[in-house]
């Protein structure tokens, strides 16, 4: 894959501006669509504002001028026709989706690759809107798109092998850790394995087992601390299979099996909603959610930096 390739990222939200950035900082002509206007100079500002900061820290080498020549911010349709390649970010509903998918594929040439970075949605239910849907599938970023390295690609029944191993090669040139999901499953995997840890985490807090700092404590210092190096799946050939399915046996009946937390409900209905109100299940006085954003998005790229390249050789 050359560099001369172009991008279309459509949605300059959240993920969107993010990785329209991304991509341009890995020297690709990058075109960032959006609806209206104002969210385009919103994440341009923020665009900006990221890579003054990522060249200060000397994270990046080149110029934010030069890597900014590289980015279109558009509302024209018009302009997905030179893509060949449209990442779409589009807000997290069926319907939304499938209008912009049916008006994309009016505009975008026929052999150009289209991915949805959709977080819970079918890719099979969204290729339904796609034209030709040989050329589409799911293309699953984490948040924050830029130090995570997980991307999940997923396929629908009519995802051809060759649009999946197009965007696994995508995903390499941005140096990610891509997987290939098998099957259009709800949720994918990284959100599956999240969510049923987040279920024990709410029951656990619900029984009042202990402080949600040290039910937080018993992931960080424990399984999450060892997660990054081996995987559950790596992790259970030590603990002994005959070990693991010993426990499983007393131990599953007795897990979580509530479709609902009651502590999220009560919160949310105290109007504790996390950091964006200031409270959730811990609290946020001032710009401490802030704080605690770039602390952790430090972390992340130091995690990230001192294990890229350490994995495993058995010599
Ligand atoms: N935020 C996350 O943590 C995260 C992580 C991974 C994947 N995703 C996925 O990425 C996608 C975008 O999520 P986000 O968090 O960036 O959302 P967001 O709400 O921040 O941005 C959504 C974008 O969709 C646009 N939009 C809304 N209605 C539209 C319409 N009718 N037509 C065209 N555009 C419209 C908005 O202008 C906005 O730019 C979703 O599919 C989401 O599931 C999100």
């Amino acid at each position: 894959m050359k560099k001369s390739l172009i991008i279309a990222v459509a949605g300059a939200g959240t993920m969107g501006v993010t990785l329209a950035r991304l991509f341009a900082q890995y020297g690709y002509e990058t075109i960032l669509w959006n609806r209206r206007s104002s969210s385009l100079e919103r994440g341009e500002a923020e665009i900006r504002k990221e890579l003054e900061a990522l060249k200060a820290g000397n994270i990046i080498a080149e110029e934010p001028e030069k890597i900014i020549g590289r980015l279109t911010f558009t509302t024209d349709w018009n302009d997905f026709a030179r893509a060949d390649y449209v990442i779409e970010n589009v807000a997290e509903d069926m319907d939304v989706k499938a209008e912009f998918y049916k008006k994309l594929c009016t505009f975008v040439s026929d052999d150009t690759i289209i991915a949805s970075n959709t977080s819970g949605l079918k890719i099979g239910d969204i290729a339904a809107s796609v034209s030709k849907p040989q050329r589409f599938c799911g293309m699953h970023f984490w948040n924050p798109p830029d130090l995570l390295p997980l991307v999940e690609v997923t396929r629908g029944a009519e995802t051809a092998e060759e649009t999946s191993d197009k965007i696994f090669e995508l995903a390499l040139l941005l140096d990610k850790e891509p997987i290939r999901v098998k099957k259009d499953i709800l949720g994918i995997i990284g959100n599956r394995l999240q969510l049923s840890v987040v279920r024990e985490a709410l029951y656990l807090l619900s029984l009042d087992i202990a402080s949600p700092e040290d039910i937080d404590k018993a992931m960080k210092y424990g399984p999450g601390l060892r997660y990054p190096i081996l995987g559950p799946l790596e992790s259970l050939d030590f603990t002994g299979l005959d070990v693991a399915d010993a426990i499983s046996t007393y131990l599953y009946p007795d897990f979580c099996s509530d479709m609902r937390s009651q502590v999220l409900t009560d919160k949310i209905e105290e109007g504790k909603l996390g950091v964006k109100t200031g409270a959730g299940l811990f609290d946020y006085p001032d710009d401490a959610g802030a704080k605690k954003l770039r602390w952790r998005n430090d972390m992340l790229l130091q995690l990230r930096t001192l294990l890229k390249g350490k994995e495993f050789k058995n010599v």
